[in-house]
């Protein structure tokens, strides 16, 4: 078994710890991939710490809306914008379970709601001061005008912080991603985190996800672009191949695993935590 977990690009090392403790709770009796990436990440959903579920970001209008995938052997499950559940990646998983790949928005918190998803506020206090923030630097804006200033404040955005997890067992592969999105981030704004390839992948070769600013990540499709490159260059030189295709003003982190090992690589501080047994 492999396990390889991250809290986030610019996330500081010393929540590590949290990462941690996501680990060893999220993969407790769980004997496949899947059911250990997505273990993991409801662990690091429910630490406010983390942007995803409990502690998600706040939209410049106020609301949470929150992405989250699961992918295994080429197989996918994703929501988008999903709203006052507590886990999104569960919900992604039912999902997977579907006929269907994606659900997004209004649809897709009722299609939480019709499988007995309870209704949860993930606001936390300090999301709640984040947002009088934005509102006080956006305060007398409308139309045009706010949306002028929005673009302003989100071109200085650094970082997505996505929590993501990476796992193998017995040779095969699972990658589960989960986040409230960036700051000054409009409602309906879909990042990388639930779009394949660009915010997870995982196949016959290993198992991919990425953090950081998901409008870059969406332009590269940085997480199949680095799983292509992992049979030529190996895991490590493969993360790192994908971080140098950012200039440096662009926050970036990489976790991959395959049957090497695991490995990660990134631009800034990003908490992190792996096993390998
Ligand atoms: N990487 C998370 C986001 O941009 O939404």
């Amino acid at each position: 078994m492999k396990v390889l977990a991250h809290g986030g690009v610019g996330s500081p090392r010393e929540n590590d710890d949290g990462v941690k403790d996501a680990v060893n709770k999220g993969i407790s009796g769980k004997t496949e991939a899947l059911d250990i990436v997505i273990g993991v990440v409801r662990e690091l959903e429910d630490d406010p710490i983390f942007n995803a579920g409990t502690g998600s970001r706040v939209r410049i209008d106020g609301s949470i809306q929150m992405d989250a995938a699961v992918m295994f052997d080429g197989e996918i499950g994703a929501v988008s914008a999903i709203e006052r559940v507590k886990n999104p990646v569960s919900v992604a998983k039912e999902v997977y379970d579907s006929p269907f790949v994606m659900l997004t928005g209004a649809d897709c918190t009722q299609f939480a709601r019709d499988l007995g998803y309870e209704d949860y506020d993930p606001l936390t206090k300090k999301r709640k001061e984040e947002l009088e923030e934005m509102n006080e630097k956006l305060k007398g804006t409308d139309g045009p005008e706010r949306l002028k200033k929005v673009r302003e404040f989100y071109e200085q955005v650094d970082g997505g912080d996505t929590v993501g997890c990476v796992a193998e067992v017995y040779g095969e592969y699972a990658a589960a991603v989960s986040t409230g999105g960036t700051s000054y981030c409009m409602r309906g704004r879909v990042g990388d985190s639930p779009l394949i390839g660009c915010g997870f992948y995982a196949g016959k070769k290993g198992a991919v996800v990425t953090t950081g600013k998901g409008e870059e990540i969406i332009k590269r499709m940085s997480a199949k672009r680095c799983y292509d490159l992992i049979p030529e260059h190996g895991l490590k030189e493969a993360c790192e191949m994908t971080i140098a295709e950012y200039p440096n003003e662009i926050s970036i982190g990489v976790i991959a695993v395959n049957g090497s090992g695991i490995a990660s690589a990134d631009n800034r501080e990003m908490a992190r935590f792996g096993i390998e047994r």
